[in-house]
């Protein structure tokens, strides 16, 4: 027997990046099944854009000066010469496809979910990833503040429905472009006073985005922008009605939350409201999801006028959340011996999948005895076996494994006998 040591690093995963093997994906398919059935339930559609788009897309809509475009994307120059970026976040690509697609004339809701995974050159850690995966929702033309308070509801939903307890929402609004630039002013200034305690990245951010000096990760820059002004003292007449209406939805909800005025969020595109949940205790990387409005990006897409408001879920920050067993599977283990009795497994199992029940035949060459315990092994629900005795008589042997019983049945009868006990 040989031991296989994969030293060579093409035989790893790239860092960062991780397999979802069978035993694990079961937890993914119970989660994404459940995200898309609630998502479903409040009208939301599936758009699939591509992963590739180009860089520009997401400089102009993520931003410039965010640590996602400045710092963490995979970019790459293609045959033809084109700047290609692995998308590292999803909102840019749909207000994207339906600029390009005018989605907007069809006259449907423009809600839009897609699950899938996005690419983020950033230190590996915990709960952090270079390709992780997000369910991403986004929703277009609806300005009332109801609808912002609904998407907190369904993430709120969504988390219930997983049995996820343990989680904090919390709320603020950035402003528009109205009031924005007056904050900016006031930041600028407070942060060029306190440039010492900043690190030099931030040092920098105080002349392009004083904003994203709350997203440093550096504790004295967390520390000193503490005490930095707040937007709240900053926000316009439209934004303090705004913000004020999504609290009262809220309410009406019945949802507990926090208005945290330093939660600017990473992007630079938000307008208005923006939300997280994090996870109580779930240490640095604790934003299960977060999103806000963005009533300006499709405009300086040079698209329609549309606003737009969104969340994403990190689900390898969820599933690290869950305690959810999913139900074992239920399936046929078909053990034979001898030619005519791999035919005849063979042919069972083509009737019995053909019904959507589960059939394993295997071709190792393995004694009766053999396949048996293997079948046990690997928890098959029912067993049948087909060896020289059941051809001879034309009746095979069915094992319900979970009650113990075995009988003689006609092969015709198996697949009837396997429905009635599922
Ligand atoms: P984001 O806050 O950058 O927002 O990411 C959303 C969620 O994705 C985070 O809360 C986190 O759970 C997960 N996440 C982000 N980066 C990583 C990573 N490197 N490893 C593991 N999980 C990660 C957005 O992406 C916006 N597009 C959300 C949005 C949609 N806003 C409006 N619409």
């Amino acid at each position: 027997m040989s031991t296989v040591t994969p030293v060579q690093k093409e035989l790893t995963a790239v860092k960062g990046t991780h397999d979802i093997l069978p035993g694990e994906v079961e937890v993914w398919q119970t989660v994404e099944a459940a995200a898309k059935r609630l998502f479903e339930s409040y009208g939301y559609r599936e758009l699939r854009a591509p992963i590739l788009e180009h860089t520009e897309l997401f400089e102009k809509g993520t931003g410039e000066t965010t640590d996602i475009v400045t710092k963490e994307m995979y970019t790459f120059v293609d045959k033809g010469g084109r700047s290609i970026t692995l998308r590292p976040e999803y909102t840019p690509s749909v207000a994207r496809a339906i600029v390009e697609h005018r989605l907007d004339l069809l006259g449907a809701p423009m809600r839009y979910y897609y699950i899938g995974p996005m690419f983020r050159y950033d230190k590996p850690q915990k709960g952090r990833y270079r390709q992780f995966h997000q369910m991403d929702i986004e929703v277009f033309n609806e300005k009332d503040p109801a609808i912002d308070a609904e998407i907190i509801e369904m993430a709120d939903a969504l988390l219930r429905t997983l049995g996820v307890t343990e989680t904090a929402t919390l709320v603020n609004s950035v402003g528009c472009r109205a009031c924005r630039p007056a904050y900016s002013q006031a930041l600028r200034e407070r942060a060029g006073r306190d440039r010492d305690r900043l690190c030099p990245d931030c040092q920098r951010k105080i002349a392009t985005n004083p904003l994203r000096i709350f997203d440093c990760k550096v504790e004295a820059c967390r520390g000193a922008a503490r005490d930095f002004p707040k937007i709240s003292e900053f926000l316009c007449e439209d934004c303090r009605v705004h913000f004020a209406g999504v609290r009262a939805a809220l309410d009406l909800y019945g949802l507990r939350y926090k208005v945290d005025p330093n939660m600017v969020r990473g992007l630079d595109y938000y307008t208005k409201t923006t939300f997280e949940v994090v996870h109580l205790g779930a240490g640095q990387q604790n934003a299960v999801l977060g999103g806000g409005r963005y009533d300006d990006m499709m405009k300086d897409f040079g698209g329609p006028d549309i606003c737009g408001i969104g969340f994403a879920l990190g689900v390898e920050r969820l599933i690290a959340m869950l305690t959810l067993k999913p139900e074992p599977r239920r399936f046929v283990y078909v053990v034979h011996l001898g030619d005519k009795a791999k035919v005849e497994a063979i042919r069972l199992a083509r009737t019995l999948r053909k019904a959507g029940i589960e059939t394993i035949v295997e071709f190792a060459g393995r004694g009766l005895k053999s396949q048996f315990s293997r079948a046990n092994k690997l928890g098959a629900a029912w067993v049948v076996v087909i060896g020289d005795d059941e051809i001879g008589k034309g009746l095979f042997q069915l094992k319900d494994m979970a009650a113990g019983t075995q009988v003689e049945c006609a092969p015709a009868e198996i697949q009837a006998r396997i429905q009635n006990r599922k």
